[in-house]
């Protein structure tokens, strides 16, 4: 599989336009609110009520960011709401990111795997949740799967390599630990886009928000580290030569096969 841009923020620039969004949206919630008697039936609520807006050129008012495997809504309460892109949709993102549509099944298939994999997880080891940024999930699988998830800040694309370049490391630094953190949950990101795959929460913290890239078993986990993948994924890719080296460097000497060793499962209950 090729590497693929995670995601795209798209702010609607027009504010009468996304105050009238904002209206709509609140008389959705405020109708939920009167007709839906448990969460489960709210979140469900809320993810046909979004998907019913996504029609055309004009589904993108109220975004705030998509990738090919999930469009994400802002909501109130510092949350987010992510909801699976359609196989069609999840098609024509790829294709506008460059990619080739013969591979949309499997990013659809590793979606699956992923959410499947940490909403068992934060379900039997409730502390690993925050690594995640707190998602709750509506339960379903395929294009009616959604979820929750907290707000999150991005420092996408040209804004990551504007930063000093102590700061772009201690960011890799992080991402880093989150990896080995999630090796202790028998999990891994394989990404390395953390620009568009993570974010910070309100404390700092590195949070993964992107599950659809994930391994979920040691020996893909090990592949991934033996191929060295950090060695040509786009987020390493977009770095300055600088920043690459020493992000690279980080990366060898951290992600080794001794830390897998020592680290897989050991926080699972
Ligand atoms: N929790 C979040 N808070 C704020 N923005 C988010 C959050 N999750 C995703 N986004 C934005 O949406 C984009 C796509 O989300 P992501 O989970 O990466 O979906 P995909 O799996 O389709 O790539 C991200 O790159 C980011 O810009
Ligand atoms: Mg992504």
């Amino acid at each position: 599989m090729t590497e693929f841009e995670g995601g795209t923020m798209i702010h609607p620039s027009d504010s009468e336009e996304s105050a009238s969004a904002t209206r709509t949206h609140q008389d959705a919630w405020d109708r939920l609110d009167s007709i839906a008697d448990t969460e489960e039936q709210w979140i469900d609520g809320q993810a046909s009520y979004l998907r019913s807006l996504m029609v055309g050129e004009d589904d993108r008012l109220g975004r705030i960011g998509s990738g090919v495997q999930y469009v994400v809504y802002a909501l109130p309460g510092d949350r987010v709401f992510k909801v699976s892109q359609t196989r069609m949709s999840a098609r024509n993102e790829y294709k506008r990111q460059g990619g080739d549509e013969i591979e949309v099944g499997e990013i659809l298939r590793l979606r699956e795997e992923g959410a499947d994999y940490v909403r068992k997880l934060v379900s039997e080891n409730p502390e690993s949740s925050g690594l995640f940024g707190n998602p709750v999930f509506n339960g379903e699988s395929g294009t009616a799967g959604a979820f929750e998830q907290d707000m999150l800040t991005f420092i996408e694309g040209d804004s990551f390599n504007a930063l000093p370049v102590s700061e772009q490391t201690d960011y890799i630094h992080k991402y880093i630990e989150v990896i080995k953190s999630m090796w202790s949950y028998g999990c891994s990101d394989r990404s390395m886009n953390f620009q568009v795959n993570t974010g910070l929460d309100s404390e700092g913290n590195v949070v993964l928000a992107d599950f659809g890239e994930m391994d979920v078993t040691k020996a893909n986990t090990l592949k991934t580290i033996q191929d060295g993948r950090w060695n040509n994924a786009w987020g390493i890719r977009v770095l300055s030569e600088e920043v690459q080296s020493i992000a690279i460097g980080m990366f060898e000497s951290e992600l080794t096969e001794a830390k897998l060793d020592e680290l897989w499962a050991k926080n699972l209950k």
